[in-house]
């Protein structure tokens, strides 16, 4: 069998065949790049040489990138989603482009890795009103199924509805080639100067029967998991101006592929976790635990894609280590939920980590040599948290018995308990079993839910240079930064919107459309109106509603295009009184008096026509 080595050698020898010059991963870490806590594909390193930047490896080159992505930590469990996986990439610079990149993509997979082709699906650009649809793909894509004796017909008309399902039965026989909308637009983030383009996604056909859970019928990008999206081709072609999408000089390739999910295919397995990448932590896990695989399959796969990531990243060469604050501040979450796993299926011993650790460096080492090289490190930081995970255990026990005399918890309280000191819902369902206390568990599931749809809209905010953690100081900057760009409204003009955001904890910073330097007497305005606003306690609210509906009410919004048709809509204001209104994401605090004071620290140009401001609040 093929083991997940030979898949990159292989494909890496394919394309230098094809005269791609080789080159190496890249840091997991950004390195100039405030705006990604970590790299999450292998273009992300290669930005400026789609720009017109020469790469002094030429104008093809092929590698495999170690990538992290923390949205997809709750997915973790499902067959197919890794917090920590290698991309294997090829890319053009302004040289090959459609036709070159799908025929020799789909040349590796069946004559390379030997996949039959009548598994294999593609989608396309559907077009929306500013870019056409990706006929040229399409044309190539019938061609290359013919080579290979398959007769590949369009499937349904699918659009926006395509995105929820095709409407009726795909005759998966026939039916190979899909177009979408906004599946298949791909760009990096949502600012003024980034690249997107229209791409092309493989899949792969597990076979797997139909879930009626995930809709009446199955299509290409279905979530039931019967297809498995192996690979995709990005025509990295426009960059993003203020006022839409400009045509690049050079039109540029950026092909990705997951490792992970191509190697399980390559080893007809039905799950990463079974491939030759995974296999043996879980063998390893089963051997501390004592249990069974196929029994615990959730805790297995989180205790060993965690641990992946968190030596991967600590491995990096930055000397990262669990903190309260951005990257390692993940790093504690993976740690922490994964001892938690751990302690559910009965690892108890001793520094048990240990052997799971050694073996992600011994099977990785020859690829990565930092592995190596960092271990001691690792395994020091990961005893520290643990260790600290403990303590904070203890102390939440300790708050536990506080109110153990009560009769009752509520939801709020238990996952007030769950939620600082990271204890188990199951631990305390279980104390409080044997207490005789109630506790509220919808209640309970009810704030989970929403914390969980914060968490969720933090991390997609991280990747499109949004908040970087959750913590009450930045969710309290972001309200900060509506009412700065409604007083900046007020007092400059309705030219000014917003052109850049980015907040830490220390700080947020804003970018905004206006000509002249701001006078000394337009920044006292700005920053007491918003004070102002701060002790009249206005209220934050949001609801949903369509875009167009909120694009004709005239409510401002900067991330335009990946849009879907239901936006939230947050207002700032009370008693029929608006202050300020955009279309966001959230989270934000509920009233403006918990900012207490705003203070501007600077004021500068950023480009033509472009101001910034770095500003704090005083909790
Ligand atoms: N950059 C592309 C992706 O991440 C290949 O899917």
């Amino acid at each position: 069998m093929m083991d997940s080595n030979e898949v990159r050698k292989k494909f890496l020898r394919f394309f230098e065949d094809k005269k791609h010059n080789i080159i190496s991963s890249a840091s997991l870490i950004p390195e100039n790049d405030s705006s990604l806590l970590f790299t999450n594909s292998g273009m992300f390193p290669l930005v400026p040489y789609f720009l017109g930047e020469k790469h002094p490896a030429g104008q093809r080159i092929v590698n495999f990138q170690k990538c992290f992505r923390t949205e997809d930590i709750d997915s973790i469990g499902d067959n197919r989603h890794n917090t920590f996986f290698e991309m294997l990439g090829n890319w053009s610079f302004g040289d090959y482009f459609k036709k070159e990149q799908l025929n020799w993509w789909y040349e590796f997979l069946i004559e390379e890795l030997k996949i039959n082709p009548s598994q294999l699906y593609q989608t396309v650009y559907a077009g929306d009103g500013q870019v056409g649809k990706d006929e040229e793909s399409v044309g190539v894509l019938k061609e290359i199924f013919k080579k290979y004796g398959i007769k590949a017909e369009e499937g349904p008309e699918t659009l926006i509805k395509g995105e929820i399902g095709p409407g009726r039965e795909i005759d998966f026989n026939n039916e190979k080639i899909f177009a979408y909308r906004d599946k298949n637009w791909w760009q990096r983030g949502e600012a003024v100067g980034e690249l997107g383009g229209p791409d092309s996604e493989t899949f792969y056909d597990t076979g797997k029967k139909h879930n009626l859970k995930f809709g009446k019928y199955c299509h290409i990008n279905c979530d039931c998991g019967r297809f498995i999206e192996i690979g995709n081709s990005v025509f990295i072609q426009y960059q993003k101006t203020e006022d839409g999408w400009r045509e690049l000089e050079s039109k540029n390739v950026d092909f990705g592929g997951g490792l992970e999910r191509i190697t399980m295919m390559v080893q007809n397995k039905n799950n990463v976790f079974e491939t030759d990448l995974f296999y043996r932590i879980i063998q390893k896990i089963e051997e501390l635990s004592g249990k069974k695989y196929f029994n615990n399959q959730k805790a297995f796969e989180i205790i060993a894609d965690h641990f992946k990531a968190v030596v991967f990243i600590m491995a990096d060469d930055k000397g990262l280590f669990p903190s309260n604050v951005g990257q390692g501040y993940v790093i504690r979450r993976l740690i922490r939920r994964a001892i938690r796993y751990a302690q559910e299926i009965g690892i108890n011993q001793d520094d048990w980590f240990k052997d799971i650790v050694w073996l992600i460096k011994e099977m990785y080492q020859n690829i990565y040599p930092e592995l190596e090289k960092n271990f001691d490190f690792i395994i020091r930081e990961i005893l520290r948290e643990e260790q600290r995970f403990i303590k904070t255990l203890a102390k939440g026990l300790k708050e536990f018995e506080k109110i153990s005399d009560r009769k009752e918890i509520s939801g709020f309280e238990a996952f007030d308990l769950y939620q600082t000191y990271g204890f188990p819902f199951e631990l305390i369902k279980e104390l409080s079993k044997e207490r005789e206390i109630k506790i509220d568990e919808k209640g309970f599931n009810l704030e989970f839910k929403k914390h969980q749809e914060l968490s969720r809209t933090a991390s997609a905010g991280l990747f499109k240079g949004g908040l970087v953690d959750l913590s009450g100081k930045t969710v309290k900057l972001h309200t900060a930064t509506h009412l700065l760009l409604a007083a900046l409204r007020e007092v400059l003009g309705n030219h000014v919107f917003q052109k850049g955001s980015n907040i830490t904890t220390e700080r947020l910073r804003f970018d905004f459309s206006h000509n002249e330097k701001l006078s000394e007497n337009e920044l006292k305005k700005i920053e007491s109106l918003i004070n102002e606003k701060i002790k009249e306690d206005l209220i934050v609210t949001a609801e949903e509603m369509d875009l167009e509906e909120a694009k004709q009410k005239g409510i401002l919004g900067v991330f335009e295009n990946k849009y879907k048709t239901k936006v939230k809509v947050y207002t700032t204001g009370k008693d029929g009184y608006i202050f300020s209104r955009e279309i966001c994401g959230g989270p934000h605090a509920a009233r403006t008096s918990e900012l207490k004071e705003f203070k501007i620290l600077k004021e500068e140009a950023v480009a033509k026509g472009i101001r910034r401001i770095k500003a704090d609040i005083y909790i």
